[in-house]
């Protein structure tokens, strides 16, 4: 830094910060770091200024930043929690999945994935005790143009009927309705597993006392998670919603749209989709997936 900019750098004054800062962030910082940090100083120097943020204003933002941190460990991830309230996850994921028309909907992977669940044969009963309805969960992954796409790997998991997945269970240790499947040939899958339910955020959390701030419900509507790789084509990481849940126009993640908005189809006790006949009510979901080759980000 030259003397005359040095001595600049003395005059840190309301209508100067912005650009002193955004100066120093950029000194020596790589040119995408530097990018992608003076745009967000700026803009919050910019919100500061519009808005007139008072001292305890700030005092107070600080305060819920340090309640997110504190909810934060290997079980639990509060800013991941924030970033979906406030729209950034579904944005960041939005821009970064481009894809052709015709191509199934990316979302949030959310809070609940584990890596590698499971390796389950298809048409196998993966609830292994989860609490809800049985499902019956079927479809297809397929290109573009309607070819099949066999060998895909398909890992899904829903929340039970408590809001619950099984990542929170302390008191089992096998997963629950969580697996991971091979298509089939003809791109077809099926297994059986649950109908899922929704579920709240955290009661009492940071989160929630946002939500509350905001008048709004800290519920997410029913959903199963999917998260499909095949060789060749984009990982697709996606929700599958009930068409019937009261939720879906207000979930408090933000994350809804409507190709993943499915009928789940629900039959008294009898004969079910696999041949077996079911002594309690059930339901039936049929979902296809079409994902786009690699690389066709648009
Ligand atoms: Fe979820």
């Amino acid at each position: 830094m030259d003397q005359c900019a040095a001595i600049e750098c003395l005059d840190v004054v309301e209508f100067t910060v912005i650009d002193i800062v955004n100066q120093r962030i950029s000194a020596k910082a790589s040119e995408r770091l530097a990018e992608v940090m003076t745009s967000p100083a700026c803009n919050l120097l910019n919100f500061a200024r519009e808005v007139k943020l008072t001292k305890s204003e700030v005092t107070c933002g600080i305060q819920s930043l340090k309640q997110v941190g504190w909810r934060c460990d290997d079980r639990c991830q509060e800013f991941i929690l924030r970033s979906d309230i406030l729209g950034l996850s579904t944005l960041v994921t939005a821009q970064n999945t481009r894809k052709p028309d015709g191509c199934s909907e990316s979302t949030v992977l959310g809070l609940f994935h584990v890596e590698s669940p499971a390796l389950y044969a298809l048409g196998d009963d993966i609830a292994n005790g989860a609490l809800a309805e049985p499902c019956h969960i079927s479809g297809a992954v397929r290109r573009l143009d309607g070819e099949p796409i066999s060998g895909a790997r398909i890992d899904v998991w829903p929340a039970d009927e408590e809001g619950l997945y099984d990542v929170p269970h302390d008191s089992k240790s096998d997963a629950l309705a969580r697996a991971t499947f091979i298509a089939g040939p003809n791109e077809d899958y099926c297994f059986r597993s649950i109908v899922a339910s929704p579920y709240s955020i955290p009661h009492q959390g940071p989160g929630d006392r946002l939500l509350g701030a905001f008048g709004r419900h800290s519920w997410r509507p029913a959903h199963i998670h999917f998260l499909i790789e095949a060789v060749g084509y984009e990982p697709l990481i996606t929700h599958v919603f009930r068409d019937d849940d009261s939720y879906l126009p207000s979930d408090a993640a933000s994350v809804v749209c409507r190709p993943l908005i499915a009928n789940w189809v629900r039959y008294p006790a009898g004969p079910t989709p696999d041949g077996s006949v079911s002594a309690t009510s059930f339901c039936t979901l049929n979902f296809d997936f079409v994902l786009a080759p690699a690389a066709a980000q648009v």
